[in-house]
């Protein structure tokens, strides 16, 4: 038998520590021969989740499944691994240490054929060698986010810019896997049936939010509810609102605010159309989608969350290339064109909603640009920039841990608003002609609540 002790110190509570090593679908972060990782029973994670492993064995490829034995949070799991030929039991203990955690992990490793383990001993010795060494460089603290100066020219120039958004911009960025806990976080999200929003919302039940999930299709929530449970035990609220129509995200975000108001809002919802179009109340569509329905629940929830809450609202690259255009916010005029509808409509989200942070002094309010991810609404809306980008694209969960990082992590609430893209604040305006001054963005602001103010008026609703 193999038998290796590792500790390591970590910058991490020791609760977010257990739950990180203690989900076996995080191996792929942190030990390289696992080539991948799912959880195969239903549920959260206890005693008797089971997780499949593909294991990289030499130049062979061998799956191995997992059972936690025991699961004991903040302090203890137990894991039982079987294969072909060997069987392994890993031990995991943390104990606080100073600012963060000592993790041990303990493994006993049995190759049936003994000649074959005294031949692999060195070598997997090695292995765990280097993945203790990975796991505790996951865990370490992670720096503030800054632009360095590479960031800063590449931003102003369009093209190393924009190389950035791709999935191997991703990949050169070197992010850590996002090892927050988020027991007791409430995090609402519209547009979560599909693309970033549903991996998003993934990705923050995983770590223990409460979810409220805001779409258009009661079907299509109610199955996003189920792959929840399904992937982590979580039991989300479902809330129905079509965000083309202002009186739905009105009732939506009422409905956040009057029992249980989220710490977290992301309004990630977002739409392109092809054709020019009014919604039922008059808005253009691109309009109505984009910044009307965000802002009017932000608007509305905002003043009820607590310190330290976060607004975040979700935009595009689009925005880099679309100036504003302030003489005719509806896009009556002119040839339409979805795509610029879109990024103005961005513009002025991320606009907006940072000129409007200073009214809720408690919270955090920032934009946040996925980067280009392959999902739903990019292969309807674009479908030709689909085709020839296809081999760059982010896939969902690379394109949502910008807003999953920004609900989550300490060191977002450290600014109160910005524009972020790969955990760095970056700039909006990169071209001048897209540059507002302040009178004129308050000018947009006000545009914006006429646009909002009178139509609620009209329909007896308060402001
Ligand atoms: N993917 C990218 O490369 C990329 C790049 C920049 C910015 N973004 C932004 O990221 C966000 C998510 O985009 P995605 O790529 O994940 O697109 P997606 O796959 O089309 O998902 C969009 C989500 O918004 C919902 N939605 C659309 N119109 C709605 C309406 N009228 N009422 C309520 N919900 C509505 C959709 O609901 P249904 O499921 O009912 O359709 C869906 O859940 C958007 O804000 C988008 O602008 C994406």
């Amino acid at each position: 038998m193999i038998v290796a002790d590792f500790t390591l110190r970590t910058g991490r509570p020791a609760r977010e520590c257990l739950w990180y090593a203690a989900d076996f679908r995080n191996l792929v972060d942190w030990d390289a021969s696992v080539r991948s990782a799912v959880k195969i029973t239903e549920g959260g994670l206890g005693s008797g989740a089971r997780f499949e492993l593909r294991l990289r064995a030499g130049l062979r490829e061998t799956t191995m499944h997992y059972e936690m034995l025991r699961f004991a949070p903040p302090h203890t799991a137990t894991l039982r691994g079987e294969a072909k030929g060997a069987t392994v039991v890993d031990e995991i203990r943390v104990e606080p240490d100073g600012d963060g955690a000592r993790l041990h992990w303990h493994v006993e490793l049995l190759l049936r054929d003994g000649l074959a383990e005294r031949l692999a001993r060195p070598w997997l010795m090695h292995r765990m060698r280097q993945a203790a060494r990975r796991l505790e460089a996951v865990l370490r603290p992670p720096p503030s986010p800054r632009l360095g100066p590479v960031g800063r020219i590449a931003d102003r120039m369009l093209l190393p810019g924009a190389a950035r958004f791709t999935r191997q911009g991703f990949a050169a960025a070197k992010l850590p896997p996002i090892t927050e806990r988020a027991e007791g976080l409430h995090v609402a999200i519209t547009g979560a049936t599909s693309g970033l929003g549903e991996a998003a919302a993934l990705m923050l039940a995983r770590r223990g939010a409460r979810l409220s999930i805001i779409g258009r299709h009661g079907d299509r929530l109610r199955a996003l509810s189920q792959r929840l449970r399904v992937d982590s035990g979580a039991r989300p609220r479902i809330i129905e609102a079509d965000l083309l129509d202002l009186d739905a995200a009105a009732r939506a975000a009422d409905t956040l605010a009057e029992a249980d108001t989220p710490d977290v809002l992301i309004n990630n919802a977002g739409a392109i159309f092809a054709e020019r179009g009014k919604s039922a109340q008059g808005f253009e569509r691109a309009l109505a989608v984009n910044l009307l329905s965000p802002l009017l629940i932000m608007q509305r929830l905002a003043p009820t969350m607590a310190q330290g809450g976060r607004v975040i609202n979700v935009v595009s690259g689009g925005m880099y290339l679309t100036p504003l255009d302030l003489d005719d916010l509806q896009f009556t005029r002119g040839r339409y064109d979805g795509a610029v509808a879109y990024g103005r409509a961005k513009r002025a989200l991320a606009l907006i909603g940072a000129l409007r942070a200073a009214d809720w002094p408690q919270l955090a309010v920032h934009a946040v640009h996925p980067g280009w991810a392959d999902t739903p609404g990019v292969q309807s809306a674009l479908p030709g920039f689909r085709r020839v980008m296809r081999p760059f694209l982010r896939n969902a969960k690379q394109g949502a841990d910008g807003m999953v990082w920004l609900a989550l992590a300490a060191q977002a609430a450290e600014t109160r608003r910005g524009v972020w893209f790969d955990r760095q604040p970056h700039i909006l305006d990169v071209l001048p002609r897209t540059r507002l001054e302040r009178d004129r963005i308050d000018t947009l602001d006000r545009q914006i609540d006429t646009l909002v103010g009178q139509w609620l008026s009209a329909r007896g609703v308060a402001a």
